[in-house]
């Protein structure tokens, strides 16, 4: 059965996975650095194998990004990386109860917006809004 934790920092497992899903993992200090400066995490073990992750960053309260949502290969299609989502949302909705103005962004790979509209995310281009843009250089 899986199991979800909360705010378990294991550089160990945050770069197996990263490794796992084919984005290459950063160096060790790179990534405790990452994981410290985390504001919530979700980790998905099956029994004590990690086999996925999600996290929360960003000011914690006005505007929030979901990031490194990962599981497994041999895992995909299990409804874990919803069960992560999930639990990510019912934190998100939280800090709404604080800050009802709150904005939630992530950046999906390329085809993956379809996943993660499911949860409630629109393109910002539908939403009549600018491309997200990330620096190039
Ligand atoms: C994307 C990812 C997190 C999805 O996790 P998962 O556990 O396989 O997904 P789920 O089983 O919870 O799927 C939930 C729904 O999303 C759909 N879905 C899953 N992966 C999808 C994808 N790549 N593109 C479009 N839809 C997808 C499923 O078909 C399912 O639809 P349904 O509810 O209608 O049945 C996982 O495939 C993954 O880790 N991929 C590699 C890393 C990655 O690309 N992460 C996202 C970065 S933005």
């Amino acid at each position: 059965m899986i199991n979800i934790k909360e705010n378990i920092k294991s550089v160990e497992e945050f770069n197996l996975l990263y490794d796992d899903v084919g984005w290459g993992a950063y160096d060790d200090n790179i990534t405790q650095k990452a994981l410290d400066n985390t504001f919530y995490s979700v980790s998905a073990y099956d029994d004590n194998k990690i086999v996925g992750y999600g996290r929360i960053i960003g000011d914690t309260i006005c505007f929030l990004y979901i990031q490194d949502i990962m599981v497994k290969p041999e895992y995909q299609g299990n409804k874990i990386g919803t069960m992560i989502m999930n639990k990510l949302l019912e934190k998100i909705n939280e800090i709404k109860q604080e800050n009802p103005d709150l904005r939630v962004y992530l950046g999906a790979s390329k085809n993956r917006e379809e996943f993660y509209e499911k949860f409630g995310f629109i393109k910002r281009i539908d939403a009549d809004l600018g491309y997200g843009m990330i620096l190039n250089k």
